[in-house]
């Protein structure tokens, strides 16, 4: 069965005050687009088509009037709140009727994946256990930190731990089998609060049954939690995009090249965008064809 997907989209954005006082964090623009566009778009890449997303009350009625119900975009959007922010992991029990019997990859909203996204294509393929991946940081302290043994093997996971046994953080994108709503019951909540990802990601690592994939270091991995963070990732996406004349996670071009719309119904949907740079770049993808050149989906 298809993997459901999650999009989580919560907190208050408080390290981001002010820009967070009326806007949500997840709309807050990466140089050309909303930030949840690239969050959705590598879900999407990844070939899922079944997104749900979550976040606080006061921000889904924004984020449903960005995105809608999907179709659109070829896919299924629906929306759930998660009134407080009491983890990540905690997605997976709001989620539960969505998931139902099959399996769920999850992405944090503030999340930016850039590169071939092969890795995630793999780990939604696997089909008992569960996969996370493993990122080079120069800040471990910050995230999730993977240890591994002499073999590559994970053998530790910690939650923002003072002394990191590795520079390895666990990025926001997971990956599950069916047993993820089971397991998350099982949880309880941290020092801080919250149902830890890490938490979970234990349960399966405990029972042999969790995959650890490093990324390599061709990959970008962007973190937008803080003003500086958010600068350094719209900078990266203003000069790939300079650079290649190709924009990321533009969802509408997504779309098409994932075969979940069809030429015509892009071109209808160019036709009611306002006159600007972004219809005009959809234009060209549109009547050049979704598979021409090397444009082809990362
Ligand atoms: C969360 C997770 C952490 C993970 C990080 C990725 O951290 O708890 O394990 O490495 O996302 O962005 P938080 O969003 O609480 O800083």
């Amino acid at each position: 069965m298809n993997k459901k997907a999650i999009l989580l989209a919560g907190g208050a954005g408080t390290r981001l005050f002010p820009l967070t006082k009326i806007v949500c964090k997840q709309l807050l623009p990466i140089y050309d687009k909303p930030m949840i566009c690239y969050p959705l778009a590598t879900l999407m890449l990844g070939g899922l088509r079944e997104v749900l997303i979550i976040t606080t009350p006061k921000d889904l009625p924004m984020l449903r009037d960005y995105l809608g119900d999907g179709e659109q975009l070829g896919i299924r959007i629906e929306y759930a709140e998660q009134p407080k922010p009491e983890g990540i992991a905690q997605a997976f029990l709001i989620g539960a009727k969505f998931i139902g019997d099959a399996g769920a990859s999850l992405i944090l909203g503030d999340n930016i994946f850039y590169g071939k996204l092969d890795f995630y294509r793999h780990a939604l393929a696997i089909e008992r256990g569960a996969c996370i991946f493993g990122y080079q940081v120069r800040d471990p302290q910050r995230y999730g930190v993977v240890e591994f043994d002499t073999q590559g093997k994970a053998i530790s996971l910690e939650e923002k731990p003072k002394q990191p046994k590795s520079h390895f953080a666990v990025p926001g994108l997971y990956v599950y089998d069916e047993r993820v709503v089971d397991l998350c019951q099982t949880l309880r909540p941290s020092a801080r609060g919250e149902l830890e990802i890490t938490d979970l990601n234990l349960l399966y690592l405990g029972q042999k049954q969790l995959h650890v994939k490093l990324l390599s270091r061709g990959m970008a991995w962007l973190d937008t939690g803080t003003q500086t963070s958010l600068l350094e990732a719209g900078n990266y996406i203003a000069t790939i995009e300079h650079r290649q004349g190709l924009k990321i996670a533009c969802l509408e071009e997504v779309a098409c090249r994932m075969g979940f719309i069809s030429q015509s119904q892009l071109s209808a949907l160019i036709d009611r965008l306002p006159k600007g740079e972004y219809r005009d770049y959809l234009r060209i993808v549109c009547d050049e064809g979704p598979n021409a050149g090397p444009a082809s989906v990362g």
